[in-house]
């Protein structure tokens, strides 16, 4: 069987001009379908250049990286974007929410551009704000909610496009912890429907949720355990 996300000899180098940053050396890993992934690692170690490349919005240096068997390291930019609208749902540390747009419009937006029609998304909105307990709020704007609410918003928008992987950059890294443990809650239901889901965190109770705990050093994988089944 081949791996969902398939990535071998990876590098990514960025030129700066002055100076060349090896963000990423030579790394190698797979993750299968229905997998929940911790990537660790101290600042700068390459965590978030590695989910920019599995969620195609980056290209490797050098290396090989395949997504459901398509080979993503040999693709144009064109061809990138068209995959990662399909594929991936993205949610980030600060939320992304378009200011002074209803919870509503936030959510229809990837729908807008996926050219799914009024009624259909409309309908898909509503359903995916109540998965993420946010029904009563949909026409509240970003500025007239919590962060943890706003990360739940965040997260229906990822799922708008009923993505095969959701990557989660540092999702918890502005909440408290009774918001964070709402947000991890909500990843670990998706996972059990089948979702794919991979999660940047620096705190080792957001990795608890998780299978497998990923651990980079200066662009270097040091560590893939999975956890124990409790
Ligand atoms: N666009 C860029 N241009 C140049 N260097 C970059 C760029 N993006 C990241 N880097 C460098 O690449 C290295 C890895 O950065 P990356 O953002 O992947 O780290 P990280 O593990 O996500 O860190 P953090 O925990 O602080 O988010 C760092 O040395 C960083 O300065
Ligand atoms: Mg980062």
């Amino acid at each position: 069987m081949s791996s969902m996300i398939r990535i071998e000899d990876l590098s990514k180098v960025y030129d700066t001009g002055a100076v060349q940053v090896h963000a990423l050396r030579n790394v190698s890993l797979s993750i299968e379908k229905g997998d929940f992934v911790a990537i660790m690692g101290q600042s700068g170690s390459g965590k978030s250049t590695l989910m920019n490349i599995i969620g195609c919005l980056d290209r490797p240096t050098k290396g090989l990286y395949q997504l459901d068997g398509m080979t993503i390291s040999e693709m144009e930019s064109s061809e990138l974007s068209s995959i990662r609208n399909k594929k991936i749902g993205f949610v980030f540390q600060s939320f992304n929410l378009i200011p002074r747009t209803s919870s509503l419009k936030n959510v229809e937006l990837p729908m807008i551009y996926a050219k799914i029609g009024k009624k259909e998304r409309r309908e898909r909105a509503i359903e995916l704000l109540e998965k993420v307990g946010l029904g009563e709020r949909l026409h509240h704007m970003p500025n007239e909610i919590s962060g943890g609410q706003k990360q739940r918003i965040a997260i229906a928008r990822a799922l708008a496009n009923k993505p095969a992987i959701i990557l989660a950059d540092e999702p918890t890294g502005n909440l408290d912890t009774s918001s964070s443990e709402e947000i991890m809650n909500i990843f670990t239901e998706l996972n059990k429907e089948g979702a794919t889901v991979i999660v940047v965190t620096h705190e080792d109770s957001i990795a608890e949720y998780t299978k497998r705990i990923i651990r980079f050093r200066d662009g270097q994988m040091i560590e893939d355990r999975r956890r124990e089944a409790e």
